[in-house]
């Protein structure tokens, strides 16, 4: 489902957002869209999507969106086809998208570690299965994949979430040097103002969360303004690796 787009002027980039229903993806989507982009924001929860695709239109800024649950290779395969047919081309691809349900190892709670790694590696694995293929025919992109400070660090109650976000990071620098006319940029937040904390994982570990991030987390649109930067650059100029924290955070 989408809103039909504003004409796109030819120096926009044509940006899908994972994730933009909510925290850093919403926040990113806002961005880019009053920098002039057009936004099309993917995620499950239609009517928030719909409702952050009215405030933008009607401020005027070109934005749409589009149902999207990442770990299906088979919706995001067609949202992409979809979007590519609907304007020529998919500049930026933000695979956003992720989930955090935190707790010991020792509690087994193997349905959320599957869920962590089907939304946070494989839902990032099939986005850029989807948009590599012509990105690379038009040997310009950018694929930037939003991991974490737990992609550079691992804390306990954290095994499987930074076992997921490890792994973006090193699929990207595999990804950024096999493609050398994509631009592949890991932006890494710490602690940030966001709706992760609040769904599963243990109550405590989750509590705990939310009370530090309550405490000194950073608002979403620092790390919006982090994947702006990136995006905004000269062709040819890559922006790798981006780590934003709250300056409070250990
Ligand atoms: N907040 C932080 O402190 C922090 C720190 C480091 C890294 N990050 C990373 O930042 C990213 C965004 O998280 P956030 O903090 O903004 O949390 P959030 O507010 O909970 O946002 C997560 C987004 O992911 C979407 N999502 C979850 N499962 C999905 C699925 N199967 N298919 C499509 N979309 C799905 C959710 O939308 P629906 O539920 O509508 O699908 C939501 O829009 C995540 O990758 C997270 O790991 C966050």
């Amino acid at each position: 489902m989408s809103t039909s787009p504003t004409r796109i002027p030819t120096d926009a980039k044509v940006v899908l957002v994972t994730g933009a229903s909510s925290g850093i993806g919403e926040a990113t989507a806002r961005h880019l869209a009053e920098q002039g982009h057009h936004v099309v924001l993917a995620a499950r929860r239609r009517d928030r999507l719909a409702q952050v695709v009215g405030d933008l239109t009607e401020a005027g800024h070109s934005a749409e969106h589009e149902e999207l649950d990442v770990t299906d290779r088979g919706n995001v395969q067609d949202v992409v086809s979809r979007l590519v047919a609907r304007h020529g081309r998919i500049d930026v691809l933000v695979n956003n998208a992720g989930v955090m349900p935190l707790s010991p190892v020792a509690a087994l709670r193997l349905d959320e570690w599957d869920r962590m790694i089907d939304v946070n590696l494989r839902g990032v694995l099939h986005g850029v299965a989807a948009v590599l293929p012509a990105m690379r025919e038009r040997r310009c992109g950018h694929i930037v994949n939003v991991a974490s400070t737990a992609a550079h660090r691992v804390d306990p109650t954290a095994a499987v979430y930074c076992a997921t976000k490890f792994a973006v990071r090193a699929f990207s620098e595999g990804l950024r040097q096999e493609n050398t006319d994509l631009r592949v940029p890991v932006i890494s937040p710490g602690f940030t103002r966001s709706e992760l904390a609040d769904r599963g994982g243990d109550p405590q570990v989750q509590g705990a969360v939310r009370a530090a991030t309550e405490q000194i987390g950073l608002p979403a649109s620092a790390i919006a303004e982090a994947i702006g930067y990136a995006i905004g650059q000269a062709p040819g100029i890559d922006v790798n690796e981006i780590v934003v924290r709250p300056t409070a955070q250990n």
